[in-house]
């Protein structure tokens, strides 16, 4: 569908400035497309509003070319020169800064007057902004401190002189096997330092995962995501309906209380999924459609899509993302375990600990191992036909002889 050239500069615009991903602006474009065809011309920039991708205010700043209302709290915060902004999410700004004590480099959150007016949110965002600060991993972008200058809160971490993951992506090219193998266990190191100190990050996704000149992976917005995830304080505090749904785990979509650790580990596979095969694991016409699939659709597998994929890496993947937390790995080391043999050539020992020994000597040795579908499925242990029809043919095998023996009793 052509756009108007006023559209595609928005469009270009609030891919720009982060506001929305190129995968939720598709959506809003198919959703555009079902108005045209029923004979309606509604403007994109409403569409967007109507499935909750962006709010009000973003498209007035937007519209208006209004002064971003965050550069001259940020401007304030005593300690700091502020260089330049380096993005801006769905609920902050972020700023690459100075600070000026210990003359190094830093980047700046800050939250928008909104979320700081918000007592609840304000104390959840120290609490796990100081938790955060405690934790110190190579693979995690390091919180510093937290603040509040000029009504404005914010918090410090350390700057990440690089790209996110997801800027590869939007590229369009999806990562060779060996490279997102690489990436995908650094990301799980930090999951499992964090998971070992009681954190859950709850928001893995390729925005999160940025990666430094030299590769190094490091996981961002540790401490913060709780508050950028949740649907209901993402609903009622910036006026969005949901975070992007393409990496949640189903639990997280029930709105279940007792998130733990492996929703983590789903959201880690999603990405991969996105890394490795250029797709993310479900697309839908709808927010709600994606996140129906993450609970409902079979996976496509990744090697299905990209049979170039080994195998081994397609099962870890499917693994990560099986629906049922409990069919996942049980934590990262298990997880970080796998991908060291995968990166090998070799089988993913973890992902089969389900099976029984002998399956698992095949896997070794590399003897005719059963199907994907079948090591996964729950019901393997379920008896199967043909040995059901062994059962009815000794059955009916005894009912003879007992008949026989009966026979030669009367001759
Ligand atoms: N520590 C950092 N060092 C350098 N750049 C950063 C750092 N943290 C964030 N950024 C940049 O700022 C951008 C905005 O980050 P932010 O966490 O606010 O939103 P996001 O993760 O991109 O998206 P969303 O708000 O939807 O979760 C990032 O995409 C990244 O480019
Ligand atoms: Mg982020």
């Amino acid at each position: 569908m052509a756009l108007p050239s006023e559209e595609s500069s928005f469009c270009k615009l609030i891919i720009d400035r982060n506001l929305v991903e190129r995968g939720e602006l598709e959506l809003a474009r198919a959703r555009q497309k079902e108005y045209e065809d029923q004979g309606r011309r509604v403007p994109l920039a409403q569409v967007l509003l109507e499935m909750g991708y962006v709010t009000k205010s973003q498209l007035r700043r937007l519209s208006g070319g209004l002064e971003d209302s965050m550069a001259r709290p940020a401007e304030q915060i005593p300690g700091f020169k502020i260089l330049n902004k380096l993005g801006q999410g769905a609920m902050a700004s972020v700023y690459k800064a100075k600070q000026l004590s210990l003359d190094r480099t830093v980047a700046i959150k800050v939250l928008p007057k909104r979320l700081s007016e918000n007592p609840e949110f304000v104390e959840r965002f120290y609490k796990e902004g100081r938790a955060a600060a405690r934790l110190n991993h190579n693979n995690i972008v390091q919180a510093i401190d937290v603040g509040e200058s000029g009504g404005y809160h914010y918090f410090v971490m350390e700057f990440i002189d690089g790209k996110t993951v997801y800027d590869d992506l939007a590229n369009g090219k999806p990562y060779g096997e060996e490279d997102a193998i690489k990436i995908i266990s650094q990301v799980a190191m930090a999951l499992e330092h964090a998971h070992e100190r009681g954190f859950i990050h709850r928001d893995v996704k390729p925005k999160n995962i940025m990666l430094t000149h030299q590769n190094i992976a490091k996981l961002a917005d540790m401490g913060l995501a709780r508050e950028a995830s949740d649907h209901v304080a993402a609903a009622q505090e910036a006026g969005r309906a949901y975070g992007t749904p393409y990496y949640i785990s189903p639990e997280q979509i029930r709105g279940e209380v007792n998130i733990d650790h492996r929703a983590d580990i789903y959201s880690l596979g999603a990405t991969f999924y996105h890394m490795v095969t250029g797709r993310v694991p479900f697309e839908g016409a709808t927010p709600s459609a994606v996140m129906h699939k993450h609970l409902r659709e079979p996976l496509t597998p990744p090697d299905h899509l990209v049979p170039t994929l080994s195998s081994g890496v397609s099962e870890v993947v499917e693994v990560m993302m099986a629906k049922n937390r409990n069919e996942r790995y049980g934590n990262c080391r298990e997880l970080i375990q796998d991908l060291e043999l995968v990166a090998q050539g070799r089988p993913p020992l973890m992902a089969h600990k389900g099976l029984d020994q002998e399956t698992l000597r095949k896997l070794a040795t590399g003897d005719q191992v059963p199907q994907d579908d079948e090591l996964l499925d729950d019901e393997a242990d379920v008896v199967s036909p043909p040995s059901w029809t062994l059962v009815v043919i000794l059955v009916v095998a005894a009912g003879v002889l007992a008949i026989l023996n009966i026979l030669q009793l009367f001759t």
